[in-house]
């Protein structure tokens, strides 16, 4: 009886994660997941945001489809979002931080953390 019951829970589990996932699918291909917008909105926006955002770069949610494919203002030859080479990223070397940036590290004077950066990382690779 008890194996019953928790293969009934099992099973139920399942189903709402299968509706989850259909739903977070669902939003990425409508725009920019909601939990990339997290991230900039916890941590960027505060300053990338106006009329005159820093290095003309704005992350609220209606802004940031404009960056992918777009050139960096920092380094030119960089895009911000690299679709086909998501490492070489501009956005991805400045939350990094180390070689290869003009400027500062962002978010200046913190580090991202790790899961927050983890989320950026797999929404620019899954961009192909
Ligand atoms: C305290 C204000 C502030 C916060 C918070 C901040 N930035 Fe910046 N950001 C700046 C300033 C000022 C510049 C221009 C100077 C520089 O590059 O260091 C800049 C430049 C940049 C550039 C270079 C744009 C280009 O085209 O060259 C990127 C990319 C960037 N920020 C990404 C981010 C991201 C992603 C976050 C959040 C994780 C963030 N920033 C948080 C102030 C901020």
């Amino acid at each position: 009886m008890k194996k019953a019951i928790s293969l009934a829970i099992l099973i139920s589990a399942g189903a709402i994660m299968g509706t989850a996932l259909a739903q977070s699918g669902g939003q990425a291909a409508a725009g920019v997941p909601a939990d990339v917008q997290a991230v900039f909105k916890n941590h960027c926006v505060r300053c990338h945001t106006g009329s005159k955002p820093p290095k003309g770069l704005s992350l609220i949610p209606s802004k940031v489809e404009a960056i992918i494919d777009a050139p960096s203002a920092g380094v030119p030859d960089l895009l911000l979002i690299n679709t086909k080479d998501p490492g070489s990223s501009y956005l991805l070397k400045k939350v990094r931080g180390g070689e290869g940036i003009t400027g500062k590290q962002m978010p200046p004077g913190k580090v991202l953390p790790a899961e927050d950066m983890k989320v950026l990382e797999a929404w620019i690779a899954g961009l192909k």
